[in-house]
């Protein structure tokens, strides 16, 4: 899960790393008081969306009295930056900037370690630099166990060739970034603009974390970044259940067990649905786990039917673990929990484990919304078929 800028403002201050007083505003009356608070002669608003080069797109802009940070908020306040509409500003006070360094601290899958990244160079679009000048980005690999701790800051600080006069206070500040990204399970801790001020003093101006969703169980706390991730509610609520949903833009909802299996239906159901009026395609993506139980499958099918742009649904169930009599049981219940909810024509393809009995139990409970296919390719037919315009 990545995190907002203020809200990678917030860790680091927790961390003791040095941040600027910065406060988040919704309309353009909130960063009018956020400015008058914060008491600078010059602030900063920031457009606060999760994704880069909100400089660029007219994100970021300086204000010299409290009045003009409401002007400012209210032109940036409903931009839309790469596809992310702007909810919310940050009001920061201005920085005194004498120079802009980069510094990031990631998950490297390829070594199973950490890399940090850092460079002279920051403020300006790192990928750029990475490409045209790679030598000025310097990659230190990190060993886990041992963290980033002041050895290997220093290290940093001098191949990265910050003057010799500021390596201390840098290192002192990867050193805190470091525990940052441990105690709070991050993935990526970035920082870009890493600044030395006309006075010295070394300041993170831009912060982006991402925490480790794989962490969430030990962190109750993030459950309130989840409530400000502006994420789709489907979503939302599928993840209150445990739920594996991605919504998609399609009209056949899908539902699954195994990430495999439900990947290759979404790809059948779109290989019908090709040759239909309208071409038909995939809904979502929901995963029930490998042990869907009767009670997994009706929040599963709640989900879905929730969806206004869902036709039909299909089941695709392989059992393996979970036996077919259960996901028959899970949609037989399901559909009597839901009543009048379920209005959607539903096409079960089930197989492996106790298929005859399922399928046995789905004619007998004889279900006006259900059709039964024998073979995946028949089931996505069907179901493309019945989400045709
Ligand atoms: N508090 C501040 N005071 C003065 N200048 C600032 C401040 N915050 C940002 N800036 C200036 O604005 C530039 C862009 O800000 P920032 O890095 O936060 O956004 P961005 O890089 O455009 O966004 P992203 O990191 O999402 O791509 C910085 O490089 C810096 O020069
Ligand atoms: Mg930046």
């Amino acid at each position: 899960m990545d995190l907002f800028e203020y809200q990678a403002r917030d860790l680091f201050e927790v961390g003791g790393v040095p941040v600027l007083p910065g406060r988040v505003a919704s309309t353009p009356e909130q960063a009018v008081a956020a400015a008058s608070q914060i008491g600078t002669p010059v602030v900063v608003v920031k457009a606060q969306v999760k994704t880069g080069g909100r400089g660029k797109a007219g994100g970021v802009k300086l204000a010299r009295s409290p009045q003009e940070a409401g002007e400012r908020a209210a032109e940036i306040l409903g931009l839309d930056i790469r596809g992310h509409r702007v909810e919310q500003v940050m009001v920061a006070a201005g920085a005194d900037i004498a120079e802009e360094y980069y510094f990031s601290l990631l998950l490297d899958r390829s070594t199973g370690g950490y890399l940090a990244m850092c460079s002279r160079e920051g403020g300006v679009d790192i990928e750029t630099l990475a490409v045209e000048r790679p030598e000025a980005l310097v990659r230190t690999p990190i060993d886990p166990l041992v963290g980033l701790d002041a050895a290997a800051a220093a290290q940093i600080v001098s191949a990265a060739g910050f003057d010799a006069a500021d390596q201390q206070a840098i290192a002192d500040v990867l050193v805190k970034l470091g525990r940052v990204y441990v105690d709070n399970d991050a993935t990526l801790v970035e920082v870009n603009p890493l600044v030395k001020t006309g006075a010295g003093a070394i300041i993170a101006l831009d912060g982006k974390i991402t925490l480790d969703d794989n962490a969430d169980f030990r962190h109750p706390e993030w459950r309130h970044y989840a409530d400000s991730a502006g994420s789709d509610p489907l979503e939302l609520r599928a993840k209150e259940k445990g739920l594996n949903y991605v919504k998609l833009d399609g009209t056949v909802g899908v539902i699954g067990n195994g990430a495999g299996l439900v990947m290759s239906t979404l790809d059948v159901v779109a290989a019908a649905g090709d040759a239909l009026p309208g071409k038909p395609r995939p809904a979502n993506f929901l995963d029930i786990g490998g042990g869907a139980s009767a009670s997994v499958m009706a929040d599963g099918l709640e989900i879905i039917l929730a969806d206004p742009q869902v036709r039909v649904v299909l089941v695709n169930v392989f059992g393996g673990i979970t036996a077919c009599s259960e996901v028959a049981k899970g949609i037989r219940d399901a559909l009597a929990m839901l009543g009048d909810k379920a209005s959607k024509p539903i096409v079960v393809r089930l197989d492996g484990n106790a298929v005859e009995i399922g399928r046995h139990m789905l004619i007998e409970a004889a279900l006006p919304l259900v059709e039964l296919a024998d073979t995946m390719d028949e089931a996505a037919r069907r179901a493309a078929e019945l989400a045709a315009d």
